[in-house]
């Protein structure tokens, strides 16, 4: 778009630009700057225009990124290219990801560098690796609270280390993915160390009052994340006599994007990761970017534009690289993490599916899928060109914030059965097999969230313990369950790491006073890597597990229409223990794969009738991708098993 006012500016500033970055041949960077200079000009208008040094910070912004794109290697210019060309590459049924943190799956980044074929054996081809970066040595939030944006951990190895990591994955295909804790520092980084010795401009770059005036009045409307470990949105602090805003633990200060100069180092800092040859990054915490009196300082529409400044940004200098929403709130709320349009106004491509996580949850204590369905139906569309990361479990809690409406739309009543999800995952609820932990109960709002690993929610740990072997395979048909529905939704399946092993809950944190206050450390196990020896072992639970999803990995590779171009029907049936979709290739339509899942803990029916001719054509020769033979079927009736599901098609 050509307008006069931002292209004068744009003018003005490449005319100041240093002589250094003049003197550099910089074609595609100037092509794309021309390109995005008016979205970025308006965004950064809007959000700054009001100060003095609006057209200082500007030419600032872009010296930020023209230093970014001069320092981006030959061979990663040529990825961004090869994307751009190719731009729809990460809607493919290709990508399956897992998360890990580097010393819970290997002793340090370079042997897990070692252990890429592992990923490779399993059909991983993406890693999140969670925070490497300069933490305090005791509590760290898990390393979500950084001491030094460029600095590794040297607990666990240096830049070299990562960048063997990165041609390790590189060399195998497999996309490497980093953190980006945009929304705080540890009081620990020199920029909270500074403030706190008094300097005036980096007490700018957070929130510091000297008494309770302002505080009290945000209060009034902002929740608590971590309500029992750490009360309140604020913290004292006694070197400058002031109030810090910390809305996560105490020892993370909320960055104040409200300056400038805040956003364009934090933009400095997404180049340098987008240099070291990342390929997403995932952008923590976004919902809680702008902070506004009066409002809950989540889903702000400033937080939105600082998103949509930082992906244009980013497209001008790395534009290879895309971006992970981690925002878990409201269904409505997480799909404009999207942006609100795929090219004028993008945030993130890719975006946590919360929802679907917890109605999944929903799905096995309930054993219906009333919730299940209610809620993917008023999942919002999302933008073409944007993907979910679909997931089960996570390093993190489990909220059960489905939307009340739909809570209230299948049955019950919000407040009760939320209650009921809390008492059957921590246990307290007869005869549940789950074994998770209630987090952060809230006495006033009776608010609770629920840790516990993948297996031992899913039964897997008391079934062991009893040595009942109806309930362990109860169990790992459950945990198949899941993934099946993730790896066929549309969207990259998420696994964690420790789940296709079924390790169950580490309860050893509890004896580590940096941890001990914090029970997501229940589910942040570490890998004993003997005892995943027994993938190779048939009757094992490892084995069935880890063959069961090598296998659905593959199959979802293979299948096209598994690729994410909202090409996802959800049929209606009569049966409420079911869920039933059906994924199609929009460029061949009869590519088709009918999914249908059992959540009940009994045999269930589904009537064929009662899809009203649509999905499938079962008068075809129907097969199951996942077993290879075709479903059992008794008048016009198709049977599933206990947690059994099919990927159904017609050859
Ligand atoms: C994200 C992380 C979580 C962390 C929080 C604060 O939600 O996933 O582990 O506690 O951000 O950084
Ligand atoms: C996240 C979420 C919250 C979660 C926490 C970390 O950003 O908002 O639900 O519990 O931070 O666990």
């Amino acid at each position: 778009m050509y307008e006069q006012v931002s292209h004068s500016l744009l003018n003005a500033i490449l005319d100041d630009l240093k002589p250094e970055i003049r003197r550099q041949n910089l074609r595609h960077f100037y092509t794309r700057l021309g390109a995005n200079f008016y979205a970025i000009y308006s965004l950064f208008f809007t959000l700054y225009g009001h100060r003095e040094d609006f057209k200082e910070q500007m030419l600032r912004l872009v010296e930020t990124m023209a230093e970014g794109y001069i320092n981006r290697s030959s061979e990663l210019e040529g990825i961004d290219i090869q994307r751009e060309q190719d731009h729809n590459w990460f809607l493919s049924q290709n990508w399956v990801g897992m998360a890990l943190y580097t010393n819970g799956f290997a002793e340090s980044l370079d042997d897990l560098a070692d252990k890429t074929p592992y990923f490779q054996e399993l059909g991983i081809n993406m890693v999140h690796i969670m925070p490497i970066l300069m933490c305090p040595a005791g509590k760290s939030d898990g390393g979500y609270a950084i001491s030094n944006f460029r600095q590794i951990d040297d607990r666990i190895g240096d830049l070299k280390d990562l960048h063997r990591v990165a041609e390790e994955f590189r060399k195998r295909d497999i996309l490497l993915v980093l953190d980006i804790v945009l929304n705080h520092t540890s009081d620990e980084h020199e920029w909270a160390q500074k403030a706190m010795s008094g300097d005036p401009r980096y007490q700018d770059y957070y929130f510091m009052f000297d008494n309770r005036e302002v505080p009290d009045m945000f209060e009034q409307n902002m929740p608590e994340i971590f309500h029992e470990s750490d009360p309140g949105n604020f913290t004292w602090n006694e070197e400058t006599q002031k109030w810090v805003m910390t809305v996560f633990h105490n020892y993370q200060w909320d960055l104040n994007y409200s300056n400038p100069t805040v956003l364009i180092e934090m933009l400095d800092i997404i180049l340098f990761w987008a240099n070291q040859g990342v390929d997403v990054l995932r952008l923590d915490a976004v919902a809680f970017l702008w902070k506004k009196i009066g409002s809950a300082s989540q889903n702000e529409r400033n937080a939105h534009l600082i998103l949509q400044l930082m992906k244009d940004c980013c497209q001008v200098t790395a534009p290879g690289v895309l971006f992970i929403a981690e925002a878990i709130v409201a269904p409505v709320e997480i799909i404009k993490y999207f942006g609100e349009d795929a090219i004028i106004a993008k945030e993130c491509e890719i975006a946590y599916n919360a929802t679907l996580m917890a109605l999944l949850w929903d799905g096995i204590a309930t054993k219906n899928t009333k919730l299940l369905y209610q809620g993917i139906k008023n999942l919002p569309d999302k933008l073409e060109r944007a993907t979910w990361l679909n997931y089960v479990r996570c390093h993190d809690d489990i909220g059960f914030g489905f939307d009340d409406n739909d809570v209230r739309a299948s049955g019950y009543e919000p407040f009760a059965h939320r209650k009921f999800l809390v008492d059957y995952f921590s246990g307290q609820f007869n005869a549940s097999p789950a074994r998770g932990m209630v987090f952060m109960f809230n006495n006033e709002t009776g608010d609770a969230r629920i840790c516990g690993s993948l297996a031992s929610l899913a039964g897997l740990e008391s079934a062991l313990e009893n040595d009942d072997q109806t309930l362990i395979s109860a169990s790992i048909n459950k945990i198949l369950l899941l993934h099946s529905i993730i790896m066929s939704f549309g969207g990259i399946p998420l696994l964690y790491s420790g789940d296709a092993l079924g390790v169950t809950n580490d309860y050893s944190y509890q004896d580590n006073p940096s941890k001990s206050d914090d029970s997501r450390w229940i589910n942040r196990p570490t890998i004993d890597w003997e005892r995943a020896e027994l993938r190779k072992k048939q009757g094992t639970v490892e084995y069935t597990l880890f063959n069961g999803l090598k296998k659905m990995i593959a199959i979802r590779k293979e299948t096209s229409a598994f690729a994410d171009f909202n090409n996802r029907e959800l049929l209606d049936i009569s049966n409420e223990h079911l869920i039933c979709f059906v994924r199609f290739n929009p460029l061949r339509p009869a590519d088709r794969v009918m999914v249908i899942a059992n959540f009940d803990a009994k045999p269930q029916y589904l009537d064929l009738e009662s899809l009203n001719g649509k999905g499938i054509n079962f008068y075809n020769h129907v097969v199951d991708l996942y077993t290879g033979s075709s479903p059992t079927q008794h008048d016009r009736q198709i049977i599933l098993q206990p947690y059994q599901f099919y990927w159904l098609t017609e050859i």
